[in-house]
């Protein structure tokens, strides 16, 4: 399966921040947003991935993640030339993902829950045989998010985006797994009405087919949309928060290419080298000396 993270976008609604910079390389507490996503993908062992961003802030990502290779990953870059929206990942990654199947996940969301690399795995094996599987979160405000609403038996029979009256509380995050229909299935949908190609549409066009599974995520698993300097702030608050309680840190990408054996020892060394003058270096300087991690 290959990945791809989405990281386009103006970022209009954290001006000024993001005037010069791309929103997903605004820190989220002590690590770019970007690393967030880039480690769901890690979890679920997907390490040919596409970085897709805006002709202007691409070259930083590559500046930060250069190949990969320091992680055990293959990366790559695309360019998105406008902001035509999500499901346009698809096509402009069509010779990327070529007879794959393919996960998603937006640049800007972040996950942190008990048994995430177990959730993602069962997300893949879902699909072996075809379709796609997405989550839905309950969130209070489900109007700013895709929302899928449900019959009495918990089956799906309806994707909206951003809908004014949300038939249920479930909202869609920002991680998508697809069989290879996508590109076929991205390249006949229609813009909307805000002109772009919605990745609720994607969703739609699966759900007819009676090919789309919804994962409720459930309260054990937490969910950041950070697209206001109020979602960066709390987001930020709670990994601080548990981080320094529990000694562990979240979505830390160097740790995480370690414990999946991607990396080994030595360079997972070299990383914490490269960044020994800060609280994160040192972090990863210690790991292999630390106990088990915690299940
Ligand atoms: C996008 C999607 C929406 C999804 C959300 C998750 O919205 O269109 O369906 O629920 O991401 O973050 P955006 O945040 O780009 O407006």
């Amino acid at each position: 399966m290959k990945g791809i993270i989405l990281a386009g976008g103006s970022g209009t609604r954290l001006y000024p921040c993001t005037i010069s910079v791309s929103k997903q390389l605004l820190p989220i507490y002590d690590k770019p947003l970007i690393y967030y996503p880039l480690s769901m993908l890690m979890l679920a062992k997907i390490r040919d991935i596409l970085i897709i961003s805006t002709p202007n802030d691409v070259g930083n990502y590559e500046k930060l993640l250069k190949d990969g290779s320091r992680l055990g990953l293959h990366i790559q870059y695309a360019v998105q030339e406008t902001p035509r929206g999500l499901a346009d990942a698809f096509i402009i990654g069509e010779k990327f993902i070529g007879d794959d199947s393919v996960c998603l996940v937006l640049g800007d969301n972040v996950f942190y829950g008990a048994n995430m690399s177990r959730i993602l795995e069962r997300a893949m094996a879902s699909i072996e045989g075809g379709g796609a599987s997405i989550f839905g979160c309950f969130m209070k405000n489900p109007q700013e998010f895709g929302v899928v609403e449900f019959d009495e038996q918990r089956r799906v029979i309806s994707i909206e985006e951003k809908p004014k009256k949300p038939k249920s509380n479930y909202a869609v995050p920002g991680l998508y797994f697809y069989d290879n229909q996508v590109v076929n299935i991205a390249k006949n949908v229609q813009p909307s009405a805000r002109g772009e190609l919605e990745i609720s549409s994607v969703n739609e066009a699966y759900l007819n087919l009676g090919q789309l599974k919804v994962t409720l995520m459930g309260r054990g698993v937490t969910w950041f949309d950070t697209g206001s300097p109020k979602g960066m702030h709390k987001a930020s608050g709670f990994v601080k928060t548990i981080q320094e309680m529990q000694g562990f840190y979240i979505s830390c990408i160097e740790e995480i290419a370690w414990r999946k054996h991607f990396i080994d020892d030595e360079q997972l060394r070299r990383c914490g080298e490269e960044l020994k003058k800060t609280e994160y270096g040192k972090y990863l300087l210690s790991l292999p000396k630390n106990e088990e991690e915690p299940t």
